[in-house]
Formats: C-alpha cells, sequence, structure tokens
C-alpha cells in the first residue's frame, strides 16, 4: 500500500481520535511519563527560575523545546498558550506578565483544562484562564494577542494551515509567536507510519 493510501486509510479522524485518546489517559495518569521533568525541561532550554516559576504538578514533562526562551512575555501583556496541557507554559507566562497581563490557556482535553483550573485556583494565578478548545478553532476574540506560544502541539494538528491562520486572526497587529516543536527530517519506517497510536507520541 502506498503512503497516500496509507494516509487515506488512517485518516484524520482517526488521528485526531488517537491523539485525544493518549492525552486523555496522560491526563488522568493512565499512563504517566518515565523522565525526570525538571531534568529533561532544564535540557530542553528552560531556566531553573522559570521551572521554579510553575507549579510542579503542571509539569509533566510534554515539552520539546522552551517556547519563551526567545520570545518572552513582558509585564502586561496577552499571552495565548495553545496546547497547554496542564498549564506548565501558561504558569510561567502568568509569571512574566504579572497580575496586569492576561494568559489564556486552550486544549482540547477536558481533564487537562479541568486540572490547569484547580492547579490555578490553588496557587491563586488569577490572571491564567483556561478553555476548552481546538487551536484549530481558537475560542478567542480577533487581535486580542501579544504573544501565541506553543509547546509540542502543532505537530499533532491534522490541519496544520488552519492553526496558523488562527494564530494570525488572534494575534494583535506586531504580535509575537513562540513556538517549539519537532519536524522530520528524515521519513518514518512504515511501522511508524502505519500506526495510529504513534500519532500521538
Ligand atoms: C505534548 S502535550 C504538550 C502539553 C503542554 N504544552 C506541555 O508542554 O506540558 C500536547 C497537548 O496538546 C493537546 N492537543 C493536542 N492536539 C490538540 C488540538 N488539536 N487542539 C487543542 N489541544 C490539542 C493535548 O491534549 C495535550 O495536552
Amino acid at each position: 500500500m502506498s503512503r497516500k493510501d496509507t494516509t487515506e486509510k488512517i485518516n484524520a479522524d482517526h488521528i485526531k481520535k488517537s491523539v485525544a485518546d493518549f492525552y486523555h489517559d496522560i491526563a488522568t495518569e493512565k499512563q504517566k511519563t518515565q523522565v525526570d521533568t525538571n531534568e529533561l525541561n532544564q535540557s530542553i532550554g528552560y531556566s531553573a527560575e522559570e521551572i521554579a516559576s510553575a507549579p510542579e504538578e503542571s509539569n509533566m514533562g510534554l515539552g520539546c523545546g522552551n517556547p519563551q526562551e526567545k520570545a518572552k512575555p513582558q509585564l502586561g501583556e496577552t499571552v495565548v498558550d495553545l496546547g497547554c496541557g496542564k498549564g506548565f507554559d501558561a504558569f510561567i507566562a502568568a509569571k512574566a506578565v504579572g497580575k496586569e497581563g492576561y494568559v489564556v490557556g486552550v486544549d482540547m482535553t477536558l481533564q487537562m483544562i479541568q486540572r490547569a483550573r484547580e492547579i490555578a485556583q490553588k496557587r491563586h494565578f488569577d490572571q491564567v484562564d483556561f478553555r476548552l478548545g481546538e487551536i484549530e478553532h481558537l475560542p478567542i476574540a480577533d487581535n486580542t494577542a501579544d504573544l501565541v506560544i506553543s509547546n509540542c502541539v502543532i505537530n499533532l494538528s491534522t490541519a496544520k494551515q488552519d492553526v496558523y491562520d488562527e494564530i494570525f486572526r488572534v494575534l494583535k497587529p506586531g504580535g509575537r509567536i513562540g513556538i517549539s516543536d519537532i519536524t522530520l527530517y528524515e521519513d518514518l519506517p512504515d511501522s511508524v507510519y502505519e500506526n495510529p497510536k504513534m500519532y500521538g507520541t
């Protein structure tokens, strides 16, 4: 079977379902990452201060870089975090923008959003708002964000152009983007390509 046929077989809906199932299991701790999350985050570009500024329970070790390393949030800014998970990057951004700023985290996994909201409430992060939604259809008004960040999420989308259209819709003129993600340099073996489960990892 050709790659084209395989893509049609494992269609966008199946991929989406498999990604949703994967992160449901992570959010509910049915499946856990087997890494030292602090060590991992330092190795992918977070400073010790940034790690310490976010509640430990929001740190799942699922990122693949630090989206705020170059596009640093500034005091008073509005930041949007695409695929926020339990809020690790959103909480770091919240410290940076301060009480005058605002951070919106968006994630399609209900259990991620519920947990992120609980953490925000318990740790008094009043300037953070976690919203259930898809990054292809952001629940955010036009021209509202100074900065859009995302950590290892856009690669999971089957409609990447829609995600970028949405980023440009919600950004104010002159707004910034900080994305850390993965790209393919070589073709994947068929065993990976044909396995819907691998689309979530
Ligand atoms: C690799 S995890 C990263 C979580 C977070 N950025 C972090 O670093 O801790 C991917 C997250 O993106 C969410 N996600 C995946 N596809 C999404 C989509 N199309 N729309 C919204 N959220 C999505 C998942 O629910 C999951 O929480």
